[in-house]
């Protein structure tokens, strides 16, 4: 099992039923979802509980889901849709479903739990071998200028949400940045009341928007598009996200892919 794969936030059974609380179908996964439109089969890579996976199956697609985490697939397979969508637990890394997609994606900052240059490079060469000729990706990143991390403190961060079978549970995240690498370590707890808190650390990195570009050229892919935000905002150095939205780098001078 791979690092990222081993992050007890979404391998944890305990842990991974309250993942669809801080993350349901938002701006991104509407956004995905229309770059999909005209897809007829997708790969959704670190899918997680396959909110969109199962969104895209929904309209008759070819939908193949990818994640390392069982746990995470347990809910996936289970929700409504779940039996659309061909799940796969596996990491990222040199996976070889031996079949090509009209579209890839890899959102909801899946593409940070790539810590290094090289697992970064590995993901993307995992995407770019899945790709069908004429095929895109989209992935999205937070962008490092904003720092977003700084306000993930526990006086920022802690909030009362709404479970559907466990009730009301207590929510905070702390962070610890590690200046040299730039990786920066998050902790996640959620405590139902009279019990005590479940808590998770998770690594993730912040790539730069050059650091991005240089990974997808390594891994034989170019963004055609660089957004800001998921509202298709150009993007700015200091825009909060960095999306890549692009193909194979030979088919970009020929094919003008259309978002
Ligand atoms: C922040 S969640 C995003 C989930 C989903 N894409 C969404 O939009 O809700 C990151 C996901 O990446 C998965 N992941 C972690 N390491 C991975 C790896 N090495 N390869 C593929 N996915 C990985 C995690 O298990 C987790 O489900």
């Amino acid at each position: 099992m791979s690092r990222a794969a081993g992050d007890p936030l979404y391998r944890d059974p305990d842990l991974a039923r309250f993942y669809d609380l801080d993350n349901g179908w938002g701006e991104d996964t509407r956004a995905a979802a229309e770059l999909a439109r005209d897809a007829t089969s997708v790969l959704d890579i670190g899918c997680g509980t396959g909110l969109l996976a199962r969104h895209l199956a929904a309209g008759g697609r070819r939908v193949v889901g990818v994640d390392p985490a069982g746990a995470m697939l347990q809910i996936a397979r289970a929700a409504p849709g779940g039996d659309a969508v061909a799940w796969v637990e596996a990491d990222a890394a040199g996976l070889d479903l031996g079949e090509r997609f009209d579209l890839v994606v890899m959102t909801g900052h899946a593409f940070q739990v790539f810590l290094t240059a090289g697992e970064r490079r590995a993901a993307l060469r995992t995407v770019a071998r899945h790709l069908a000729p004429e095929g895109r990706f989209v992935l999205d990143s937070r962008n490092p200028a904003r720092a977003e991390w700084r306000g993930w403190t526990p006086e920022a961060t802690r909030e009362v949400l709404a479970h559907p079978e466990l009730g009301p549970v207590e929510r905070w995240n702390d962070v610890a940045e590690d200046r040299d690498t730039g990786i920066i370590t998050y902790t996640t707890a959620y405590r139902i009341a009279g019990a005590p808190p479940l808590t998770a650390q998770s690594r993730i990195a912040f790539a730069s928007h050059d650091e991005i570009a240089a990974a997808l050229a390594e891994a034989g892919l170019a963004a055609e598009f660089w957004w800001g935000g998921w509202d298709r905002r150009p993007f700015t150095p200091d825009a909060p996200e960095i999306i890549a939205f692009g193909g194979h780098i030979c088919r970009q001078s020929r094919t003008r892919l259309r978002p």
